[in-house]
């Protein structure tokens, strides 16, 4: 069974003059333990395929199964936040880190959702991302790159089976992209399903298999 897979998605935003076809039909099997780093230019759709992959966002077309559960329509609402929560660490474009928390504060706020706060794993984590000086520290105060790598520890606070990220490495310099990039190697090695959106030849060469999104479809790479 695969970790998380999708069956022909498609994904339409109609707007007040024009239509954009964002997703066109995608099919994508992640298995445990598995590393794919997803490229593509800008506007093919990757953040959308994240977003509905994590079900965050309703496909208009496809469903997505984690697990062998179809996440898709799963209703309701709070049983779908539920998996989501127990299941898959997320962190989008935007970032993830809620601005009136410290650093650790939001590392512990996931694991507190799912009733299993962990002070070693707290600090486990931002030791990993070399931010044990920073952990008191707001995410206003935080530099691009320490945010990425906060965000990165927050959606890896609860092991989920399933990781999703959406350029954890845009803003860092190429010794901070090592420690996140051995962070995601030994979570693959844990059984972590990894997705990544990325325009890092580095990440992308780590990866067990690159896919590439144009126009909101996979194409060969
Ligand atoms: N909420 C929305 N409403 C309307 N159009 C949207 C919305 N979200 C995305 N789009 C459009 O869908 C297409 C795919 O966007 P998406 O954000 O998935 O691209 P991307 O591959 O992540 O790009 P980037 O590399 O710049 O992050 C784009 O044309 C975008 O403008
Ligand atoms: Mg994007």
């Amino acid at each position: 069974m695969a970790a998380i897979q999708a069956f022909d998605l498609y994904r339409f935003f109609h707007t007040r003059d024009s239509e954009t076809l964002a997703l066109r039909g995608v099919n994508l099997r992640i298995e445990a333990g598995e590393m794919i780093a997803m490229v593509g230019p800008s506007g093919s759709g990757k953040s959308t395929l994240l977003s509905c992959l994590a079900g965050l966002d309703e496909p208009d077309g496809g469903y997505v199964e984690l697990s062998g559960e179809r996440l898709t329509t799963l209703r309701p609402e709070a049983v779908r936040a539920s998996r989501r929560a127990e299941g898959i660490g997320i962190l989008m474009q935007p970032g993830n880190l809620f601005p009136t928390l410290s650093i650790a504060d939001n590392v512990r706020l996931p694991m507190a959702m799912i009733g299993k706060p962990n002070a070693a794993r707290i600090g486990a984590l931002l030791h990993d991302v070399d931010l044990t000086d920073r952990q008191h520290a707001r995410p206003g105060h935080l530099s691009g790159g320490e945010a990425a790598r906060a965000g990165l520890a927050v959606a890896l606070a609860t092991s989920p089976r399933v990781l999703f990220a959406d350029e954890p490495t845009g803003q860092v310099d190429a010794a901070a992209e090592e420690r996140v990039l051995d962070l995601l190697g030994r979570q693959r090695a844990a059984g972590t399903a990894i997705l990544i959106a990325t325009h890092s030849q580095a990440l992308a060469g780590r990866a067990d298999r690159v896919i590439r999104l144009e126009d909101g479809r996979i194409v060969d790479v």
